[in-house]
């Protein structure tokens, strides 16, 4: 049963549209959340919150990205969605292209997750919402910190570690993430995770190798203060050959 209280209402009412909420009610009667916690980010296309999910008395803390249907940028979501060879038909009409960006972005983490990027777990997916796996400690509520906020202890083997990610992401899942910096990297435990797949795209997208470069130049720049020295034509042969 979906358990969302009289109380919840009210709450939710406020902050969200009847569509919205309608959404938010079919997630948990599908078992996905019980209810929406608190939020953890407000951004400028979406807004993340906390959930739970209770089963078989084992409480845990579940991840919903919920995009702005009325106040997101979908001029923009357009004009990189195009260069998608999964979304060359797309027309430029609102609901349809900020639902196609949220579909691409839930496929985006699947593709990751299969080859093995570490990424949050999709959960589900549905109209404008997106659940997943709570990065940090799922049955406290403890987020992950970003590495903007939490760098690494050793830059060092951390890079390794992002360095093997990103491999896999593009030799893979055949995806550059195309947002890639310290905002979407989070740092569970000395352990990358690598969030926000909105901007990812194919490999062979047109606009593809832009992007690469654009997140190299972020991971030269961060990890540079940190004192690792990669230049970035190195770094980049290293993304995309083997060893
Ligand atoms: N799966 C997750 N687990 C824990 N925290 C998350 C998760 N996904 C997002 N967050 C938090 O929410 C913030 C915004 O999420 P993100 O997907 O990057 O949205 P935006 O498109 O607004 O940048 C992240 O920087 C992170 O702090
Ligand atoms: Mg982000």
């Amino acid at each position: 049963m979906a358990r969302i209280t009289h109380e919840r209402w009210k709450v939710y009412g406020n902050v969200f549209d009847q569509f919205t909420i309608n959404v938010i009610i079919k997630l948990s009667k599908q078992k996905h959340i019980d209810e929406l916690i608190s939020p953890i980010s407000i951004g400028k296309e979406a807004n993340i919150f906390s959930a739970k999910k209770t089963e078989e008395k084992t409480t845990i803390f579940r991840i919903v990205k919920i995009y702005r249907l009325e106040a997101c940028n979908f001029n923009k979501m357009y004009d990189y969605i195009k260069h998608d060879p999964r979304y060359y038909n797309i027309k430029k009409q609102r609901r349809q292209v900020i639902f196609a960006w949220v579909q691409r972005e839930y496929r985006n983490i699947m593709k990751a997750r299969e080859a093995g990027v570490k990424v949050p777990m999709p959960i589900a997916l549905l109209r404008h919402l997106i659940v997943m796996q709570f990065i940090g400690d799922e049955s406290t509520g403890e987020t992950a910190q970003r590495l903007k906020q939490a760098p690494p202890k050793n830059p060092k083997e951390f890079f390794q570690k992002l360095l093997k990610n990103l491999k896999l992401l593009y030799q893979k899942a055949h995806l550059v993430h195309g947002d890639l910096s310290e905002y979407n990297i989070l740092n569970w435990k000395e352990i990358p995770v690598i969030i926000d797949f909105s901007q990812a795209s194919p490999i062979d997208a047109a606009n593809a190798d832009e992007l690469l470069d654009r997140d190299i130049r972020n991971m030269v720049s961060y990890f540079k203060k940190y004192g690792i020295k990669i230049r970035a034509e190195e770094l980049k042969n290293s993304i995309k050959t083997t060893k």
